[in-house]
């Protein structure tokens, strides 16, 4: 290979015995059998088991034994074929190279390693220990495959676009607010005091302007930021594969991210996807599962039994139905829940807004007095028999409600229904592959904070053909939908994209929906409505989160397995600890004085000494 080494440590094989070889690379383990020592060397690409004999250099055997797992050695030695007879089977059929070992008769430390913070060939589960030692914890087997999985799901992604006449162009971090709702990482300016730039939550803006601009097919591995509450599938800085072009329909983006997908699964995994993705209403996603993106590896499909229970005597039920709303239900087949798992769902129904959760615990569906509910009392016979064939009830089910508005209601019964199928490990080890589209998203919901309505995609996203009038005519309500789209993985939002506004009347009568006035449109969005008085083409694009592209694709549990330097989820990179204070010079250049109040002022400092106190030892 080069000076440093001849082969990598996954290379050598039978054919290779008797060669002289040079191998660099991290210990993996020492063993010593008797003053024989064995070492595992390691590299990226693999694991080669050098031998250090004492009757041939015992001096060299003595410093291979010395040595700390970690440390970074090169080796030369011969190559040997390991011994392989009907008594004895020293190969290790695990391993690429396992036929082999490399006989030493050369060792030069290139580095030696401290103690380690943690073993590295085992689970840590203080996640927090792992991140402020990141480089070491990347060289683990699956941290390494986690990488080199990243690269060849964003390499195939710029082979496909460029193929089909993507341009790849970067677009600027320093930048000015573009709404996708979180909060904007600001950057004060030296130059211009008193003012600031947003980092993007996304390019949106300007892939627009480079359809104005008549480039016509864009693509970026676009770096975004958002200040939001984090989770296991988001971080503040995160990767999308944006994309944008001009004189399409709705058609190209699905077929482009279709065969994108199916390229992707392709040649990073080997695994064929089937396209096209079969499609799905927003309503219908709601309606069904509670979600719109709904987990559809197993069934528990939400059941509306308003019909059922309109004259009910139960008045948490009719009540529901004469004010507008309806009774929902899901039925979890074979599902006993223990009082505390009741609880628990009980507590995810009271989160996402009910007031309780009525259940029914059917243990014989023939008899009435062993359907186990604090509700049945309540409701009639007739009421439990056409529950029963609407629910498909079989001895054994639990079935739960929910009793209110309508996308309440199955938002309620959509978590439950996760929940349950956690609690039933109905997806333990499912490696099924679910990919599909969720369309006709509402485009705006109503803000009872706010009072005002918001857009649930962004505000340049185009009303569907019929709803257009509507929008420019003033008449906002939620019902107008969007010529928005989703790609759902597995219940997990993949991407999300929409045809957009390219008509400066319809852009003004939407910011004009979502509250914003005449001054402030002008101050936040005047470049985007003078691009579009100078020829705008119709364009529309989509954006992937690569991180989830990735964490999905490698069956992670976390976005933060698949991005090499992850913020925690406070947002803080323990590595390098950032964020950090910084100079007051520093300060005084971007005419920014920092003033705490004296009570969070006297928190963080008490949190800051409770920290160190916590510190992992080294
Ligand atoms: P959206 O806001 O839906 O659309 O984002 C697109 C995709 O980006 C991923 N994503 C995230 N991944 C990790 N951490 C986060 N905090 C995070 N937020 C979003 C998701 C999501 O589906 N400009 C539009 C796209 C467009 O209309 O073309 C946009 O950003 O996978
Ligand atoms: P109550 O009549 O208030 O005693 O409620 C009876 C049962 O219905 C309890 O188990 C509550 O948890 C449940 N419940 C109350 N409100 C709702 C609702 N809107 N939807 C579903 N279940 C409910």
């Amino acid at each position: 290979m080069n000076s440093y080494r001849t082969h990598s440590c996954d290379e050598l094989r039978l054919s290779d015995v008797g060669k002289d070889v040079t191998l660099a690379g991290w210990v993996d383990t020492v063993r010593d059998h008797g003053g024989v020592i064995f070492i595992d060397l390691r590299d990226r690409e693999g694991k080669t088991q050098v031998v250090f004999h004492p009757e041939n250099n015992a001096e060299l055997a003595k410093q291979a034994e010395s040595l700390r797992v970690e440390s970074v050695i090169q080796v030369t030695g011969k190559v040997d074929a390991r011994l392989k007879t009907d008594e004895v089977d020293a190969t290790n059929p695990d391993l690429a190279t396992g036929e082999v070992e490399v006989s030493a008769n050369g060792l030069k430390v290139l580095n030696r390693a401290a103690v380690l913070p943690f073993q590295l060939d085992r689970p840590v589960n203080n996640e927090d220990l792992r991140l402020k030692y990141r480089f070491l914890d990347l060289r683990r087997p699956n941290m390494q495959r986690n990488m080199i999985l990243r690269h060849r799901i964003t390499k195939a992604m710029r082979d496909y676009l460029d193929e089909q006449g993507f341009l790849e162009l970067e677009t600027p971090i320093l930048s000015k607010s573009t709404p996708e709702g979180a909060r904007d990482y600001l950057v004060p300016s030296r130059v211009c005091p008193g003012k600031f730039y947003a980092l993007p939550q996304s390019p949106q803006q300007y892939k627009q302007l480079l359809m104005v601009a008549g480039l016509e097919k864009y693509f970026q591995i676009a770096r975004c930021f958002r200040d939001e509450d984090l989770r296991a599938d988001r971080q503040p800085e995160f990767t999308q594969v944006d994309i944008e072009a001009s004189f399409i329909t709705p058609e190209d983006i699905y077929t482009w991210i279709e065969q994108m997908l199916k390229r992707v699964f392709k040649e990073s995994v080997g695994r064929d996807i089937p396209t096209p993705f079969p499609r799905m209403t927003w309503h219908d996603a709601m309606n069904q599962y509670g979600s719109d993106k709904p987990e559809r590896r197993f069934e528990m499909k939400i059941a509306d039994c308003s019909d059922i229970f309109a004259n009910s005597d139960f008045r948490v039920f009719s009540g529901a139905i004469a004010n507008g709303g309806v009774v929902k239900a899901i039925n979890a087949k074979g599902f006993a829940p223990s009082v505390g798992q009741i609880d628990a769902l009980t507590q995810t129904a009271v989160e996402a807004g009910a007031k309780g959760l009525a259940f029914i615990k059917v243990r014989d569906v023939e008899k009435r007095e062993e359907w186990k509910s604090p509700v049945t009392k309540r409701l009639t016979d007739d009421e439990l028999q056409a529950l029963r064939e609407r629910l498909g009830i079989e001895s054994g089910d639990c079935i739960f409600f929910a009793a209110g508005e309508w996308e309440e209601s199955c938002t309620i019964l959509g978590r439950v229904r996760l929940q349950c199928a956690d609690f039933m490990e109905l997806l333990k080890d499912n490696h099924e592959v679910d990919l599909f589209w969720v369309t006709r998203f509402p485009m705006f919901a109503w803000d009872k904070e706010e009072g005002r309505y918001v857009a649930i995609h962004h505000p340049f996203t185009r009303p569907v053909p019929e709803d257009v009038d509507k929008v420019l005519n003033g008449e906002i309500s939620t019902e107008l939908c969007a010529e928005a789209y989703d790609v759902i993985f597995n219940g997990n939002e993949l991407g999300g994209g929409s045809l957009r506004i390219h008509e400066k009347d319809l852009q003004d009568a939407t910011f004009r929906a979502l509250g914003l006035d005449e001054k402030t449109i002008h101050e936040r969005f005047g470049h985007l409505l003078s691009a579009f008085s100078f020829g705008a083409p119709p364009h529309g694009g989509l954006a992937l989160g690569l991180d989830r592209v990735v964490m999905l694709i490698g069956e992670c549990e976390s976005i933060r397995e698949v991005i090499p330097f992850p913020k925690n989820n406070r947002a803080v990179d323990l590595m390098c600890e950032a964020p950090d204070t910084v100079d007051a010079t520093q300060l005084r250049d971007i005419h920014i004085q920092v003033k705490l109040p004296e009570k969070l002022r006297q928190k963080l400092e008490a949190e800051a000494a409770a920290e160190a106190a916590n510190q992992p030892q080294a």
